[in-house]
Formats: structure tokens, C-alpha cells, sequence
């Protein structure tokens, strides 16, 4: 059995703040089914105790290199049979709220140190260091949070292979020199082979430099980043590592997000009775505040409000949509500014438009059932749940041809309408005028009831589960920890 060691910032439902955790939470039971000993090791946050429950303490050990000493609390990713060690270390985790921001969006001071201490405590963890009676054939790591873990594990003669996964190029854990000094990390990890960018320290660097296998999570996206529009200043080490970086695509949730039986909806529905989503429209526009006008396209957006997620773009094409009818809901949180500027679309909008600041699990689940389109129109995007969600609720995605936006949706048009592939609608460049144009005619497919049935039946009917993305990564976790680095 091979044994997975899956250090992580996030894991839904113990932490979720977006996509990361919602991957976190799926692909290790994903891969338990498929025969591997996958443990999750994670931070203790606050409210991943609270809502862990009851944990069992596994043990205590001193990092030197932190002047820590820390706890392992084992517990269970709830609804599963997968193992989680918490790492409890008051000091650095023991706060409500986001685990990387403060409550103004303000990075968290400490992050370098505390996520150099998760990282620290993977790698011993993983070698079976502290007393644990375990020791990892391969470790699975996760964005600059837990990116430090091959570079650490570099530096050992006898090691488990390694793993990087790329959700998120933009954000990368950048740190001036004097971090570097203060985490005592091995001086030579301080080179442009390494860790050092630009006389700064870049946590993701440890990953993308020294991981046996680099993944991202859609193959489109794995091409992107290796071109200087998508690389964020790294493209150059990642087609250094074009050999050993691939794109396996995100699987979804298929029982949570299930308009059949999923608890959070009123009206439930398949695409035999798919008729039945208008209960769901019509309980959103009264949620809402909006008219209940079963044939006005109701638009639907749940998202982190961050550059990446193109909601200027939105804020400057609805002025030139003006003359066409829709509704919009808009569900996200985020930077402040955004967050602003919705608010004052919502007040300036007359009542078409709706916007709820805010992070609401349950209200996503009704924005995908009772809305007809969704839209994603980011700048870039690795893989994007919402969008999969999305066609198995059978709410039209609209979306920029980006990263997994492009690898999932299949745009309408004559030819793909006939073939009976058409999901979506599909857009080209980060522009107004783009989006405008594909709301535009989404909106006039919407008025062709029967084409847009099938478009919506055509989505509902593929397939994205997690199972087909597990075995991917179990077929590269075994020849990896056979030794063929
Ligand atoms: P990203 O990870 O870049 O934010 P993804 O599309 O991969 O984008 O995943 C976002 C996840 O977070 C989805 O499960 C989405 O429903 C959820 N989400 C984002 N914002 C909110 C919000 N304000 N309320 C509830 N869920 C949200
Ligand atoms: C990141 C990306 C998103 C992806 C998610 C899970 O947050 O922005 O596209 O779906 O990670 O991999």
C-alpha cells in the first residue's frame, strides 16, 4: 500500500477558503478508495477543532528550528475514513477566521513562520522522524504554504518521492532575505536554483524546483504558465521543468453538488425532471430581493473577490448590457475595494441586480440550482469548481477560454449545437466587450427554449468525478515511489 503523507493549508469541511480545500477534502478519500494510506496533516486552526470534534493526541515533539514544540492531534476528516493530524501550536494557529488573513485582508505577520513550521513538520513526518511509527513512501504537497517540503526533503539521502501541485501560480509566499535567515533554513537552499527570486525568498520556488513530479490542476493551465502572460514571473524555471510538470483536472464532489439530493435546495431535480429548477429560480429571486419573473434570465457569480476572478470586468460590461433583460446575483468576498464596488452596483442597479458580501455555503448551492447562466469570466484560472458545479446543475457556465474554464467548457455554436457537445459559452480575451458579446448571445440562446434544454442537458450530463483525477495521480504516485525519479 503506498503511504501518502498530504501536508495542506486547507481541507474542507475542517478549513475552506476556496478551491484548494474543497480538493484537499475530495482527492484524499478519492485516493483511500483507490487502496492508499493517505494521511492529511494540516493546521489546527481554531475552527478546524471546533468543527473536528473530538481528536486524539498523537504526539509532542520540539522544532528546534522554530523554537516550537508542537502537537499532532489525530481526528478524521469528517463523513470519511481518512486520517488527519492536526498540527497544534497555539501561537501560530490558534485564531478565528481566515487562516491567512486578518480581518482587514491583512496577510497574517507570521505566515513565513508559521508555514515554514508546517512545512518542517511534514518533512519529519514524512522521513518517520518524531517517534510516529510511520514514514511516507511519497509526499503530496500544496501551494507556497506547504511548498518548502521537497526542498527540505532535498536535502535527505534516504527520502520519500515528492509531489507538488500548483493550484494558484499567483500567489507564491514571497519574503524579503532577513525571513529566510530567521527560519533557519540550510544557507544552501539560498541560491537562484532554490529558493532565492529576485534577492527575496519565494516559498513556491522549493516546490517548482524541487519536487519529483510538478502538477497543476488542468492541463490547459500547465501549458499557460509556462508563457510569460501566465507565469508570473516563473515561467522560465517552469519550462526549465517542462518535463516533469503535467495537468491532471480537478474532479468535483458529485455527491455534495448533486441538484438530485442536495440538502441545501428546495426544489430537487435531475435531467429528467429538469423542469423542476424553476422552484429553485424562483426561491432565489425572493431570497434575493428580486422580482419573481420566471423568464428573465437570472445570472449567477460565487466567487473570491480577487483580481484573478475578473469582477471589474463584469462591473464595466453590465453598463453596455443595460438594454437586455437579466437578473444578476452575485455571492463573493474578498478584497475591500471589490467588495465596495459591488455594493454600490447593488444600490445603483434598481432591482435587477442582487450582490451578498459574504461567505455562504449554503446560499452557493441555491445560486446554482435557481440561476440559468453562470458566469466566470477570469483572468486566468487553474482549474475553477464553480464552473463544474455549474453544468451538473445545469446552469449554463459562460467563461474566458482560460486554464480549466477552457478545458471544461465547450462553447455553442452551429457546429458543436449539432454534435450535441455544446455546455457553454466560451469567450476570448480579458475584455468588456468580450463578455459583453458572449452574455449577449447566451441570452439570446435562452430565449430558444428547446437549444437551450439540451445545452443545459448536455452539461448535466458529464462526468467529473474525483475517481478518474485519483487514479492519474495514483499512476504517477507509484512509479515515483518505485524510485523512477
Ligand atoms: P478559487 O479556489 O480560485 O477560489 P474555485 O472555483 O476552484 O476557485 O473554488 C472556489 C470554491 O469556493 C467553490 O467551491 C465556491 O463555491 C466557493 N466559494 C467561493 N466564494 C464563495 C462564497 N463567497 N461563498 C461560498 N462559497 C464560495
Ligand atoms: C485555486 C485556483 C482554482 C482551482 C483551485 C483548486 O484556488 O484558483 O482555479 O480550482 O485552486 O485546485
Amino acid at each position: 500500500m503506498t503511504r501518502i503523507l498530504f501536508p495542506v493549508s486547507e481541507a474542507y469541511p475542517l478549513m475552506k477558503t476556496g478551491g484548494l480545500g474543497d480538493v484537499a477534502g475530495a482527492l484524499p478519500p478519492a485516493l483511500k478508495a483507490l487502496g492508499a494510506d493517505v494521511r492529511i496533516l494540516m493546521p489546527a486552526y481554531r475552527d478546524s477543532l471546533k468543527r473536528a470534534g473530538k481528536t486524539r493526541k498523537r504526539i509532542s515533539f520540539h522544532v528546534p528550528e522554530h523554537d516550537a514544540t508542537v502537537t499532532l492531534r489525530e481526528t478524521k476528516l469528517p463523513g470519511t475514513e481518512v486520517r488527519v493530524w492536526l498540527l497544534d501550536f497555539p501561537p501560530a494557529f490558534d485564531r478565528s477566521g481566515n487562516p491567512y488573513h486578518d480581518e482587514h485582508g491583512r496577510p497574517w505577520r507570521d505566515n513565513a513562520y508559521r508555514f515554514a513550521l508546517l512545512s518542517r513538520v511534514a518533512a519529519t513526518v514524512a522521513l518517520g522522524g518524531a517517534g510516529m511509527k510511520w514514514r511516507a513512501d511519497l509526499v503530496h504537497c500544496h501551494d507556497w504554504q506547504t511548498a518548502l517540503v521537497p526542498a527540505l526533503l532535498a536535502q535527505e539521502p534516504a527520502r520519500p518521492a515528492t509531489v507538488f501541485t500548483i493550484h494558484n501560480l499567483a500567489y507564491q509566499g514571497v519574503f524579503p532575505r532577513f525571513t529566510f535567515d530567521s527560519l533557519r533554513l540550510p544557507e544552501s537552499l539560498w541560491s537562484p536554483e532554490a529558493l532565492e527570486y529576485h534577492g527575496d525568498m519565494s516559498f513556491i520556488k522549493g516546490g517548482i524546483a524541487f519536487a519529483d513530479l510538478v502538477t497543476t490542476v488542468s492541463p490547459r493551465y500547465a501549458t499557460e504558465i509556462q508563457t510569460p502572460a501566465f507565469g508570473h514571473g516563473l515561467d522560465g524555471l517552469l519550462r526549465h521543468r517542462a518535463d516533469r510538470l503535467i495537468g491532471i483536472l480537478n474532479g468535483i464532489d458529485e455527491t455534495s453538488w448533486d441538484p438530485k439530493t442536495d440538502p441545501l435546495i428546495r426544489h430537487h431535480y435531475d435531467s429528467h425532471s429538469f423542469a423542476r429548477k424553476k422552484g429553485n429560480k424562483a426561491s432565489l429571486q425572493k431570497e434575493m430581493g428580486l422580482p419573481q419573473e420566471p423568464e428573465i434570465p437570472l445570472i449567477g457569480m460565487i466567487s473570491r473577490l480577487a483580481e484573478q476572478k475578473g469582477i471589474d470586468l463584469v462591473l464595466d460590461a453590465l453598463p453596455q448590457l443595460r438594454d437586455q433583460s437579466w437578473q444578476l446575483v452575485i455571492l463573493g468576498s474578498g478584497e475591500p475595494d471589490y467588495e465596495a464596488s459591488l455594493r454600490r452596483l447593488a444600490r445603483t442597479s434598481g432591482d435587477r441586480v442582487a450582490v451578498r458580501i459574504g461567505y455562504d455555503e449554503s446560499l452557493a448551492h441555491q445560486i446554482e440550482a435557481g440561476a440559468d447562466l453562470f458566469l466566470m469570466p477570469s483572468r486566468f484560472e487553474p482549474c475553477g469548481l464553480n464552473q463544474m458545479y455549474s453544468l451538473r446543475f445545469g446552469t449554463v457556465p459562460v467563461v474566458h477560454r482560460v486554464g480549466g474554464l477552457a478545458d471544461t467548457v465547450v462553447d455553442t455554436e452551429d457546429a458543436t449545437i449539432t454534435a450535441g457537445t455544446a455546455t457553454g459559452f466560451v469567450f476570448d480575451g480579458a475584455t468588456p466587450t468580450a463578455l459583453v458579446s458572449a452574455v449577449s448571445r447566451a441570452i439570446l440562446y435562452y430565449e430558444q427554449k428547446k437549444v437551450w434544454r439540451k445545452i443545459a442537458l448536455t452539461g448535466m450530463k458529464q462526468s467529473f468525478s474525483w475517481r478518474t483525477s485519483a487514479e492519474q495521480y495514483m499512476h504517477h504516485y507509484r512509479t515515483l515511489s518505485k524510485g523512477q525519479r
